[in-house]
């Protein structure tokens, strides 16, 4: 119980695949799995993983279902649907549509026979590949290995070109430990550069002083040391407040240097990478 505790809040937040899969007769169900991912984009790969019950060692339906007719429509879930989505977990008998007790409208599908979600603003149609069992006991999870044949995504969610999603508009949600979920917002959505096609100079590419400052962070470095090169000193550089610390320090070089530090620091917070370099290479000049 406890290791299921630590991995569930250690390996967050998940994303949730809700599956949609039938069973012999074309019986629909529906399920969410945050043991869920894209493995490949080419072949374009996804894989969840209904587990076998702990208290009891049974299989979940949907992992019957998916062995008997390996088909399933994988549907991505935003703020929009996540108290149906959560409501569709739960564990009513064989047969039971979960579509219709979460408050879901079917849609047909266009190359496989589980039914969509309407309400769900990506909507992936799958053909399962291979089922593949990681043990016999309850909480062993079983591999779904599925390949997507047709995505449908929903035209509210791209950007104005209309060719990419746009991660403000589509509004996430992802499971972490226990009941906690976590959202994708503007709150929370941030950027971290990273140079593709040349290399950052990396921690040891580093002016000394810089990487043995007393003030920047292993994050503030991490943000200079992401540039392919060390800038150049810009002669016509003007900060008032550099200005400010050299006057006012001009007794005192070590206090000097922690101040342009942390004048530095402050412009690297604020993404001004190109000004915090100018800063940096000042106070190392000097
Ligand atoms: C957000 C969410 C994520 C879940 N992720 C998983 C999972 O990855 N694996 C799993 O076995 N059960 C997971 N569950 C529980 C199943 O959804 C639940 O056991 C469901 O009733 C299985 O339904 P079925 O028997 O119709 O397949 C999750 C539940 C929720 C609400």
């Amino acid at each position: 119980m406890r290791r299921q505790q630590w991995l569930q809040h250690a390996i967050a937040p998940r994303p949730i695949g809700m599956v949609s899969t039938i069973d012999a007769e074309g019986r629909p169900n529906l399920s969410p799995f945050s043991f869920f991912n894209i493995f490949s984009s080419t072949p374009p790969i996804l894989v969840f993983s209904p587990a076998r019950r702990v208290r009891d060692n049974t299989t979940k339906h949907t992992l019957d279902n998916v062995l008997t007719v390996p088909e399933a429509v994988i549907h991505i879930v935003d703020e929009a649907i996540v108290h149906r989505t959560s409501l569709s977990s739960c564990e009513y008998p064989t047969g039971v549509d979960e579509f219709t007790m979460a408050g879901f409208t079917p849609i047909p599908s266009l190359y496989v026979r589980p039914p969509r979600v309407a309400e769900s603003k990506v909507q992936m149609e799958c053909r399962v590949l291979e089922v593949k069992p990681l043990g016999q006991e309850g909480g062993a999870g079983n591999l779904v290995i599925c390949e997507i044949v047709a995505m449908h995504i929903d035209e509210s969610i791209l950007n104005d070109a209309g060719d990419m999603i746009d991660p403000h508009k589509l509004q996430l949600v992802a499971r972490l430990g226990g009941d906690w979920y976590c959202r994708v917002n503007e709150a929370s959505l941030f950027e971290v550069e990273k140079p593709n096609q040349q290399l950052g100079i990396g921690f040891p590419g580093l002016p000394a002083d810089i990487r043995d400052s007393r003030v920047l962070t292993g994050e503030q470095l991490a943000r200079l040391a992401n540039v392919t090169r060390i800038p150049d000193t810009i002669a016509s550089f003007e900060d008032a407040h550099v200005r400010q610390i050299v006057q006012y320090f001009s007794n005192n070089p070590e206090e000097m240097e922690i101040e342009l530090h942390k004048h530095a620091g402050k412009m690297i917070n604020e993404g001004r990478i190109g000004d915090a370099w100018q800063v940096l290479l000042y106070a190392t000049a000097i």
